[in-house]
C-alpha cells in the first residue's frame, strides 16, 4: 500500500529576515514548523539567521541575499523561488528604512532606494505573490508599516511618507481580500530596539532617546498573531496604540508640529 503523497505547506518568505524585526518573526514562524525563505543583503546575517531558524524548528530555511533596492533583484529573487520550486503561502514584507535630515538636503539616491525597498518590492512582491495564494484560497500577507504611517514627519518626510502608504495599500488590499481565504496585516510598530535609529541617524532624536522602544520580540509577536487571525492593523503596546488614535482624531497641523519635535534631535537633523 502506498501513502497519499500530502502536498508540502508552502513556505514562508520574510525580506529583512536576517535582523531586527524581521529576524523575531521568522523565529515565531520557525518554532511553528514553517519552511521559511529569509532575504536581505549580507550572506554572512543571512547564513547566522539559517541556522539559528533551523534550530529553532524551521522545516527548512533558503537564504536569498538580494538588494531590494535594486527592482532587477526583486525579480531575481522571483525566479530563485520558481526555480527551486518554492510555493509562497505567508509573505512577510518587512525589510525597510528611514533615513533623517532636512528634505532640502539629504541625498535623493537614498530617498530614492527607501522608497524602492520600503514601497516598490513590497508592492511588486504582493503582486507576484497573490495570485498563487488566491487559487489555494489560503495565505497570510504582513507588510511591516509603523506609526509613522499615521501622520506626516517632518525632517524624515520620504519614510513617514512611504508608511503611510503601505498601511493604506494594506487596508485597502485587505477589504478587496475579503472571504478569499487570503488575508493582509498591516503591523504598525512604534520605535523598536534594533540597528533601524542608527542607520537612519536618528538615535539622538526625541523619539528614540527618550527609551520608550519596544522590544523587536514583543513587537513580532503581536504582528504574527495579528496575520494568523488575519487582523487588518496590529499597533504592537498600549503606548503605541494611544500614538495612533491620537493621531487619528488631532488636528491635522498639530500631530505634525509634535511629530516634527519628536524627529528633532537635541539639535535639528539636517
Ligand atoms: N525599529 C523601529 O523603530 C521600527 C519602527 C517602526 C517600523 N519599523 C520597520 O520595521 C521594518 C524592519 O526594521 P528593523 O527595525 O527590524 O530594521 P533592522 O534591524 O535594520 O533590520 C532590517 C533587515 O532588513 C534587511 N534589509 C535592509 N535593507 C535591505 C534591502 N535593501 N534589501 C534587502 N534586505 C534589506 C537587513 O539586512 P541587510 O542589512 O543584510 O540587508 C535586516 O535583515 C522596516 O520596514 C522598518 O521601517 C521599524
Amino acid at each position: 500500500m502506498t501513502t497519499p503523497q500530502v502536498p508540502p505547506r508552502p513556505a514562508a518568505l520574510i525580506t529583512g529576515g536576517s535582523g531586527g524585526i524581521g529576524l523575531e518573526l521568522a523565529r515565531c514562524l520557525a518554532r511553528d514548523h514553517h519552511e521559511l525563505v529569509i532575504v536581505a543583503r549580507r550572506e554572512a546575517g543571512l547564513a547566522a539567521a539559517a541556522a539559528e531558524l533551523r534550530a529553532a524548528g524551521a522545516a527548512g530555511v533558503t537564504t536569498v541575499p538580494a538588494d531590494l533596492a535594486r527592482p532587477a533583484e526583486v525579480e531575481r529573487l522571483l525566479a530563485t523561488l520558481h526555480a527551486s520550486a518554492i510555493d509562497i503561502g505567508i509573505l512577510v514584507n518587512n525589510a525597510g528604512f528611514g533615513t533623517a535630515g532636512a528634505f532640502a538636503r539629504t541625498p535623493l539616491d537614498d530617498e530614492l532606494a527607501m522608497i524602492q525597498t520600503n514601497v516598490a518590492a513590497l508592492t511588486h512582491l504582493t503582486k507576484r505573490l497573490l495570485p498563487a495564494m488566491l487559487r489555494r484560497r489560503s495565505g497570510r500577507i504582513l507588510n511591516v508599516a509603523s506609526t509613522a504611517a499615521f501622520q506626516p514627519g517632518p525632517f524624515m518626510a520620504v519614510y513617514y511618507a512611504t508608511k503611510a502608504y503601505v498601511l493604506s495599500f494594506s487596508q485597502a488590499l485587505a477589504e478587496e481580500l475579503r472571504d478569499t481565504g487570503v488575508t493582509a496585516t498591516a503591523l504598525c510598530p512604534g520605535p523598536t530596539t534594533t540597528s533601524f535609529a542608527a542607520r537612519a541617524g536618528m538615535e539622538e532624536t526625541r523619539l528614540f532617546a527618550r527609551n520608550i522602544s519596544m522590544s523587536a520580540t514583543a513587537v513580532a509577536k503581536a504582528g504574527y498573531a495579528g496575520m494568523m487571525r488575519g487582523d487588518r492593523i496590529v499597533v504592537p503596546g498600549a503606548g503605541n496604540k494611544l500614538v495612533a488614535q491620537a493621531s487619528r482624531l488631532a488636528p491635522r497641523a498639530l500631530v505634525t508640529r509634535i511629530s516634527r519635535r519628536l524627529n528633532e534631535g537635541r539639535s535639528r537633523p539636517d
